[in-house]
């Protein structure tokens, strides 16, 4: 053998070192670039078409969907100035300050990470007889969102960073980084999107976390929710005629205890995260509500039968 050709083995057997290491280690989660995330986020999509870039950069939705409302109304706390000039959808600016030098971003402007998240998933945005919207997550994960003797924080609502711990943690070994991770902000997917769980984060506290283990006590979850949904009078579900789904907290043909029971339902099937953002909290509101509708009004049941066949 010459000289070259043990240089040419030798290089070639590093290149394959780096190669395999490359398909296992950190340096998969560097080939998807943070602009390449983000692309993928759902927060590249705040005011994708023209007509979402005419609808949102109005008072009372530029403050959660356009950069410059949420850096004006909601970090700096002043008076909508919507519409924004050249208002732009939740860039990266939108979350981080400008950067020094050569970096193009600088810290977050909310300042501590654990309110990275809260200024846009905190609040209620619209509760009419016929509409809600709500972002309710914080509510959940504070303990603090119902209507309801149960307050409870949970080992989750007392990590440091809060809400990023989970959703922006690196995608672990065997994940795909272009679906959940870092600046996709997504734990898991949902919809049309390729399955993917990133449990990478769960693992500093959970001995074993899977997709199965986090399905099934959502299902247990959702049992709950079920049974609330179902002692609630009914209303066409504006997303889908053809369903039923439970009347809405300002309806004012509720009676006062079932609004409360209706802002719990809906404050939990808004979250989006089935118990997962505080679990025990979530599990002790709905038992409670449910009790509450149960002995409450004890003629709860037939005013609802009645209600449903008099439609
Ligand atoms: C307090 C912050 C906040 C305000 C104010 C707000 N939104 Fe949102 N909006 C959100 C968040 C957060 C989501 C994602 C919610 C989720 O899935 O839990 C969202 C989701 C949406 C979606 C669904 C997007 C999709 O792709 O499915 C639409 C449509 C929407 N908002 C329209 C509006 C309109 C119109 C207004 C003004 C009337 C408004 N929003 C005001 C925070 C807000
Ligand atoms: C919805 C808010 C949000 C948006 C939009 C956003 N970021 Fe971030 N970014 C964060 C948060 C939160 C952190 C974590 C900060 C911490 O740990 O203190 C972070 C961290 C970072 C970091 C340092 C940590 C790392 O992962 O290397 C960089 C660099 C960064 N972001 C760049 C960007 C770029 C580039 C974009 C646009 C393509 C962007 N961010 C969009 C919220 C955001
Ligand atoms: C400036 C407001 C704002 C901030 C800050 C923000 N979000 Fe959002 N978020 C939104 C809006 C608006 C949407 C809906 C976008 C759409 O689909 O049009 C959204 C959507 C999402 C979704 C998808 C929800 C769904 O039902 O599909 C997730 C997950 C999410 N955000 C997580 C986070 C996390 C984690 C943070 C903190 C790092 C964060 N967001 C910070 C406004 C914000
Ligand atoms: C313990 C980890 C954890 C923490 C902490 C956490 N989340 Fe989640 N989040 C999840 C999981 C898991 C889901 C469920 C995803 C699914 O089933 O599709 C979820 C769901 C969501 C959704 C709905 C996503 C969708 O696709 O419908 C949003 C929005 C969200 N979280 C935002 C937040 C915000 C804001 C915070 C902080 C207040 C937070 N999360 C804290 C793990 C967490
Ligand atoms: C900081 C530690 C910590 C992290 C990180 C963490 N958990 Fe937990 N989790 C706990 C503890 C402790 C409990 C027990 C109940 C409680 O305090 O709410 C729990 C409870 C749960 C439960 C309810 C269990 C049941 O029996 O219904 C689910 C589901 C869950 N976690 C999912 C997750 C997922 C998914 C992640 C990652 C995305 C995660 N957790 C990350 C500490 C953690």
């Amino acid at each position: 053998m010459t000289r070259t050709t043990v240089a040419l083995r030798a290089g070639f057997a590093l290149f394959l070192v780096f190669l395999l290491a490359g398909l296992r280690g950190p340096s998969v989660q560097a080939q998807v670039s943070i602009r390449q995330q983000w692309q993928a986020s759902p927060h590249a999509r705040s005011m994708d078409t023209p007509e979402e870039r005419e609808r949102m950069n109005t008072a009372g939705c530029a403050r959660c969907h356009t950069a410059q409302g949420y850096q004006h109304e909601i970090l700096a706390g002043l008076e909508s100035a919507a519409p924004y000039p050249e208002a732009t959808g939740l860039t990266c600016m939108a979350c981080h300050a400008e950067g020094e030098g050569r970096r193009r971003v600088g810290p977050i402007r909310a300042g501590a990470a654990r309110d990275a998240c809260r200024g846009c998933h905190d609040e209620l945005v619209t509760n009419r007889p016929n509409s809600l919207s709500w972002c309710s997550q914080w509510g959940i994960f504070e303990g603090t969102g119902g209507r309801a003797q149960t307050t409870s924080a949970s080992a989750h609502s007392q990590m440091e960073n809060g809400c990023i711990t989970c959703h922006m943690a690196p995608a672990g070994d065997g994940t795909d980084p272009s679906l959940v991770g870092g600046h996709t902000f997504r734990v898991k997917t949902k919809g049309d999107l390729p399955r993917a769980f990133n449990a990478g984060s769960c693992l500093s506290c959970h001995k074993i976390m899977t997709g199965e283990i986090l399905a099934d006590s959502q299902a247990q979850l959702q049992e709950l929710l079920d049974e609330l949904g179902a002692m609630l009078p009914q209303r066409p579900d504006p997303e889908d005629p053809s369903r039923t789904v439970p009347r809405f907290p300002a309806d004012p043909s509720l009676s006062a205890l079932q609004a409360r029971a209706s802002h719990n339902y809906w404050l939990v099937e808004k979250d989006g995260s089935l118990g997962v953002h505080n679990p025990g909290y979530t599990r002790n509101l709905l038992l409670e509500t449910i009790g509450e509708l149960k002995t409450g009004e004890p003629d709860l049941a037939e005013k609802i039968a009645a209600e449903s066949s008099g439609r």
